[in-house]
């Protein structure tokens, strides 16, 4: 669990104002030098998930620091060529066919179509190189719940497995070949799960003799709270070299492998400090409610998925009491503290006793809440941003 000290965001909220996300350089630095240390048999390319806080900041870091990117768009991509970051350290797998395709390509943006009609758009483009990624849904999931689960026949993401023969005739027809097989299913946090994975990555690249290059995806889960489990990379990182080690001896292939985490590199680095706007309750049988001025238009995840984050009241009362902690949004799902994966419920929460203008710290919100929030919504402006 990442400390951060109460005193410096009390004061940090009193200069800054609220609602404010704190991003921590020193988390963001210390978690890319974990994966850039990770040492695989046939080389690693460590790309972060852009997806995941796509802050000019963050990308100007984790550049320099010596990650390469993962793209879910073709705005993203373009976003991250933008920011200075080579084509060549870009990957692209998006689930809807990118309108600038073309000048990506030419840029050397490397592409992994998600789909037989991604995979003729990039053949049809005029200046498409010669090999090509592809993202296959190898018909398991491992999501938290069905709002997180990325594979599996409830899952639209990748081409379904059983259509690998097409695509490999499809390339075929135009000289080109499919160099990177690419599976995110988001495995969570245990190295055997990722173990399993990989395994049945492998029985598909059995098929697909071109493959140089596996691409695992994102999903490795961080602790945010609870029983939550934080995902061990080095034992993940073992774990794969063992495999791929293995698969070499077995069949004289030596295979680069590529991960793209979003959560496990920037999840721990964001603090979002909001304050309390007013404290109501339903009476006796009801719940005590902390209002924050903050909610979904800055911080969604709670409300989609159930998400649990760690909360804190920093002030010096040394009494607590129960609270439901809400959001300032018209909307009865702003429910910041929902029962654990399941948004339609709510639970309170037991935390320092609050009092209106006092600071609440929502931890671990680095991931997935500047950038996946409903923006702009009952009108309130977006939450600040700063960098310590
Ligand atoms: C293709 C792909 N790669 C990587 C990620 C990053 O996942 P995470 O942030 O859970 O590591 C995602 C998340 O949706 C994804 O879809």
């Amino acid at each position: 669990m990442t400390q951060w000290n109460e005193q410096q965001l009390r004061d940090i909220a009193r200069e800054q104002g609220t609602p404010c996300f704190v991003y921590s350089r020193d988390v963001l630095a210390e978690r890319a030098h974990i994966l850039l240390n990770l040492e695989l048999p046939f080389g690693l390319i460590n790309r972060y998930a852009v997806k995941a806080n796509n802050h000019p900041e963050v990308i100007r870091l984790f550049h320099e620091a010596g990650l390469e990117f993962d793209a879910s768009s073709g705005y993203e991509a373009q976003e991250l060529l933008e920011q200075g970051v080579p084509g060549e350290k870009i990957s692209l797998s998006s689930q809807q066919p990118a309108h600038n395709l073309t000048e990506l390509l030419a840029q050397g943006v490397q592409y992994v179509a998600t789909s037989l009609h991604q995979l003729e758009l990039f053949l049809a483009a005029e200046n498409h190189p010669s090999t090509v990624g592809l993202r296959v849904n190898p018909g398991i999931g491992a999501g938290h719940n069905n709002r997180t689960t990325t594979g599996g026949a409830n899952s639209s993401f990748g081409l379904w497995q059983a259509y690998v023969p097409q695509a490999l005739e499809i390339v075929a027809a135009h000289g080109v070949s499919i160099d990177r097989l690419h599976i995110h299913i988001g495995s969570g946090a245990d190295p055997s799960m990722w173990g399993k994975m990989m395994e049945t990555a492998l029985e598909i690249v059995e098929a697909m003799p071109d493959v140089t290059s596996l691409d695992m995806g994102g999903g490795y889960k961080i602790h945010r709270y609870g029983d939550e489990r934080e995902t061990d990379m080095q034992a993940v990182g073992v774990k794969f070299g063992q495999l791929l080690q293995g698969y070499a001896e077995k069949t004289g292939r030596k295979l680069r492998l590529e991960i793209e985490p979003g959560t496990w590199l920037v999840g721990h680095a964001g603090v979002l400090l909001a304050s309390v706007v007013d404290v109501v309750d339903t009476g006796a049988d009801g719940h005590t409610f902390l209002r924050l001025n903050t909610g979904m238009n800055d911080f969604a995840r709670p409300g989609m998925y159930g998400a649990q984050h760690r909360l804190a009241v920093l002030n010096d009362s040394t009494e607590t009491s129960e609270y439901v902690v809400v959001g300032h949004n018209c909307e009865t799902g702003d429910i910041l503290t929902p029962a654990p994966g399941d948004p339609e419920g709510i639970e309170s929460r037991e935390l320092r006793r609050a009092n209106i203008g006092d600071v609440v710290a929502i931890y671990d919100t680095g991931a997935y809440c500047r950038s996946m929030s409903h923006k702009g919504y009952n009108g309130y402006p977006n939450a600040q941003e700063i960098f310590i």
